[in-house]
């Protein structure tokens, strides 16, 4: 959060204070009470990651519960706040709106009630009226939040990090057994777990490649065509299952590569272990799309010590007309701002994502409602932008005074522009090839 944004969402509550007075607001203000207008909201909007046992959403897990009214009237007003600040739920994209199935946000209605009740006291009212209690996946399926997976392949034994461990990347390599997948199999989704205890897990990314390690390009049906990532699981990242019609080719014998980012802050008792996992789902039906996930990365950049706004972009021309699932931009502690633009080959352009306040903390995946197709031709750019001033620096806690390149660890910097798409044979192109 940056000091600026706090002082504009100061100003918006006072707004909304004073818009209260109004007699429209006055009226609902009677009738807001906890069971009967702000627990709906609650649970449909915040109690996904305010609950004290999300098993496997990584950072989203807030460390406060509103799954009761004992737990959320203490956070009374700090919601009031959050919410017309449209802090909270927590959502980056400024633009596009209503496109990505995951988007998340209040309505004005919604906004007005919550306040309403804060300004009449945060009133619990009648709890007969209250929606019956929502039933979490991972409640039923021993922490999965989307199922019980098909198969699940895990690091061999658990990674000790150790008390006087600061940033760790490894990796693991994980043959998958054959009495596990015996056969060349399609999946239709998976979801990767850090089996660990605490926060102390930057990221996880999952790889998959053939047993033998050969890179297979082109034609190919194999998920390694492009570096072979499955996903990655960060701070506030999201696992998810593909759409139907949608599928990973997974060769049988294929090794898994684990790669896990640990950080903390050294010191006795911060030792904890990570036994890694992926758990994945079998696409029985026919598959007419291979998905692949690949980036327009850039890791040739510098960014200089001090500079307020300095820009990384990258592009790439299509070769082939392509449907996409989703983009993920991933950066680092100095990134501010982040966008994806489509130019089309007919002129266009068109911006795919625009993300003005880019927080490493959050790492969402942007995932379209219905896949977007990019014609051939297609130019995609994308541009991160960061502020290595010495003040965000002390706030965010990195050297200031070092230019910085691409690198794993968090005090270093990336620049990259995922997207998961498919691609498109001629043949099944909607678009006119003439
Ligand atoms: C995607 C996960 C997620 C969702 C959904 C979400 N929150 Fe949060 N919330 C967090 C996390 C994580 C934190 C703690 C870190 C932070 O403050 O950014 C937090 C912090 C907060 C805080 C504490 C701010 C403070 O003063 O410290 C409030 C209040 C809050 N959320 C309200 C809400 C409300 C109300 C909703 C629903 C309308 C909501 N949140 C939805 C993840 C979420």
């Amino acid at each position: 959060m940056t000091t600026c944004s706090r002082i504009v969402s100061v100003v918006a509550a006072l707004g909304v204070v004073i818009g209260l007075a109004g007699p429209a607001s006055a009226a609902n203000e009677a009738a807001a009470t906890y069971y009967k207008d702000v627990l709906p909201i609650v649970q449909e909007n915040c109690q996904t990651c305010h609950r004290p046992s999300g098993h496997n959403i990584s950072g989203l897990v807030a460390p406060m519960s509103f799954m009761s009214y004992e737990d959320t009237r203490p956070w009374a007003r700090a919601i009031a706040r959050k919410v017309e600040s449209r802090e909270m739920p927590p959502w980056f994209a400024s633009e596009p709106k209503g496109v990505f199935e995951n988007e998340r946000g209040l309505t004005d209605a919604e906004i007005d009630t919550i306040l309403n009740w804060v300004d009449a006291g945060a009133p619990a009212g009648d709890r007969a009226e209250a929606p019956p209690a929502p039933v979490w996946p991972e409640d039923l399926h021993d922490g999965w939040s989307h199922g019980t997976p098909d198969f699940v392949v895990r690091m061999e034994e658990p990674f000790v990090v150790p008390d006087d461990a600061f940033d760790i990347n490894i990796s693991f390599d994980v043959r998958i057994p054959e009495d596990v997948v015996p056969e060349d199999v399609w999946v239709r989704g998976w979801e990767l777990r850090t089996g660990a205890e605490g926060s102390g897990v930057h990221h996880m990314c999952a790889f998959v490649r053939p047993e033998d390690g050969k890179v297979i390009t082109g034609a190919n049906k194999s998920a390694v065509a492009l570096g072979g990532l499955l996903s990655c699981v960060a701070e506030g990242g999201e696992s998810g299952m593909l759409p139907d019609g949608y599928g990973l080719f997974l060769e049988k014998g294929s090794v898994l590569n684990f790669n896990m980012h640990f950080n903390k802050e050294p010191g006795p008792g911060t030792s904890f272990t990570s036994q890694a996992e992926v758990g994945f789902f079998v696409e029985e039906r026919p598959v007419a799309h291979q998905v692949i996930t690949d980036t327009l990365g850039n890791n040739g950049f510098e960014i200089p010590p001090n500079h307020p706004r300095y820009r990384v972009g990258m592009a790439r021309t299509l070769e082939k007309d392509i449907l996409v699932l989703n983009l993920w931009p991933h950066a680092h502690l100095r990134a501010i701002a982040s966008r994806y633009t489509a130019y089309y080959p007919d002129g266009t352009e068109e911006l795919l994502l625009d993300v003005p306040h880019y927080d490493q903390g959050w790492q969402v995946t942007y995932k379209y409602r219905e896949p977007k197709l990019l014609p051939k031709g297609t130019r995609i750019e994308a541009s991160f932008w960061y502020d290595s001033t010495e003040e965000r620096g002390v706030r965010r806690g990195f050297n200031a005074d070092r230019s910085v390149g691409f690198g794993q660890r968090t005090n270093d910097e990336m620049a990259l522009a995922f997207l998961s798409y498919t691609e498109l044979d001629d043949a099944s192109t909607t678009n006119d090839q003439d």
